[in-house]
């Protein structure tokens, strides 16, 4: 199965290095304007395939995408530090306004991947721009925060993140939720297995967590410049789930046609993700103060959104 990455800066570049190495399609194409980078990076990640596996990378232009399954769309320009996503919405509004149009005249059957921050309104502004199903655009969302939801969590308990079961919701940004209330380690609820084994989970532990979920681009932005290992490990998550058709549950945002009165807007729940895109949204259960935050971060996408013109 081939994949295509428009955009050879360090998100795309990272998501085509854990494709590589996790050996998860047979071939990837990078397309990027600086085709001297894109040829740079395909060499370079070139290089680790028979350390890997087999994948065959290639650069080239939008006709070389022909055939792909999946295309990333990881080509929007970079959070500045200190700048939120919003601030950002403007610049890469127009990047995709440009792409979308030449990706869809080659691959018209692809499930498109967004990876450009704001994500969710990039979301909603591809699926306008392509005319695709909602369910076969879909934004990496809230899949990274939820990693480092369930990583903080795990630390703080000293198990494997692996073993904790829970969401981060709505807007991949300030807005978003953190569901502690459904959250579970194995499958007792987190509150009780933290008092269980002596690590309870007190109001300066969640605050501790909600802040490093929250806060943890901008703090790595302010240290590195940009993030790109954990939302390459992201997007290659999601694209295995794709390709293997594993109907996996992952926070992904895609297009909902109604959140709590707010219409046709794109944010993270858990959803099913296979070979089609997106064949179903789970709603968790949530408590009286999560649910209010979830309908707060679905109007201010909305807003976002609407305040973009196509
Ligand atoms: C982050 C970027 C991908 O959260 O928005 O690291």
């Amino acid at each position: 199965m081939k994949v295509a990455i428009v955009g050879a800066g360090m998100v795309g570049s990272a998501a085509g290095y854990a494709l590589v190495l996790q050996n998860a399609c047979s071939e990837l194409v990078f397309v990027d304007l600086n085709a001297k980078r894109a040829q740079a990076e395909a060499e370079d990640i070139g290089h680790a395939v028979p350390l890997s596996g087999s994948t065959i990378v290639r650069a080239g232009g939008y006709p070389e995408i022909a055939g792909a399954s999946v295309v990333i769309l990881a080509c929007g320009v970079s959070q500045r530090p200190g700048e939120t996503r919003p601030e950002l919405l403007s610049r890469n509004a127009e990047v995709f306004r440009a792409v979308i149009g030449e990706v869809m005249a080659v691959v018209p059957d692809a499930i498109l991947l967004v990876a450009s921050n704001p994500v969710d309104v990039i979301t909603d502004i591809s699926t306008r721009l392509s005319g695709l199903p909602a369910a076969r655009v879909i934004g990496s969302g809230t899949i990274l925060d939820t990693a480092r939801f369930r990583w903080l969590i795990g630390r703080h308990l000293g198990i494997s993140p692996g073993s904790i079961h829970g969401y981060v919701l709505g807007e991949h940004g300030d807005s978003e939720v953190l569901a502690w209330s459904s959250v579970r380690a194995g499958s007792v609820p987190l509150s009780a297995f933290a008092a269980q084994i002596g690590a309870p989970l007190t109001a300066d532990v969640r605050s501790r967590i909600d802040t490093g979920v929250r806060r943890a681009a901008y703090t790595i932005i302010e240290g590195k410049g940009a993030t790109w290992y954990g939302i390459g490990a992201g997007l290659a998550r999601i694209v295995r789930a794709i390709l293997r058709d594993e109907q996996a549950v992952l926070s992904v945002s895609t297009v909902e046609p109604e959140v709590q009165g707010v219409r046709d807007v794109a944010l993270s729940l858990p959803r099913l993700v296979g070979a089609q895109g997106v064949s179903a949204t789970l709603w968790p259960d949530l408590d009286a103060d999560e649910t209010e935050a979830f309908g707060r971060s679905a109007a201010i996408l909305k807003e976002m959104s609407d305040s973009v013109t196509l």
